[in-house]
């Protein structure tokens, strides 16, 4: 099963076996998300925005650690931490 994942900012859409983090699928397909730690879930600086397909019940404890409460709900995830599984739209 493939799944489809479209980088607004970057305007491309990619299709994908789950499985991977966003930051792999992002680097795998040459589209740039900031990765200060190098994608250890130290430093916040990966996050980015899903803005259609979201599912806030995988969120991971390293995105809670880093992510405020607010963020979660306004779809913010960790790209270092999150494995989509379902067709998403992410502003990067
Ligand atoms: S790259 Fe640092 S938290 Fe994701």
């Amino acid at each position: 099963m493939y799944i489809k994942i479209t980088f607004s900012k970057s305007n491309k859409t990619i299709e994908t076996i789950p499985g991977s983090t966003l930051l792999q699928m992002a680097r795998d397909n040459n589209i740039f998300i900031p990765s200060p730690c190098g994608g250890n879930a130290i430093c916040g600086g990966c996050r980015v925005r899903v803005t259609k397909g979201n599912d806030l019940m995988d969120v991971s404890a390293e995105e809670y650690n880093k992510l405020s409460d607010e963020q979660i709900e306004d779809n913010w995830r960790l790209a270092c931490s999150y494995i989509p599984r379902e067709d998403i739209v992410v502003e990067a």
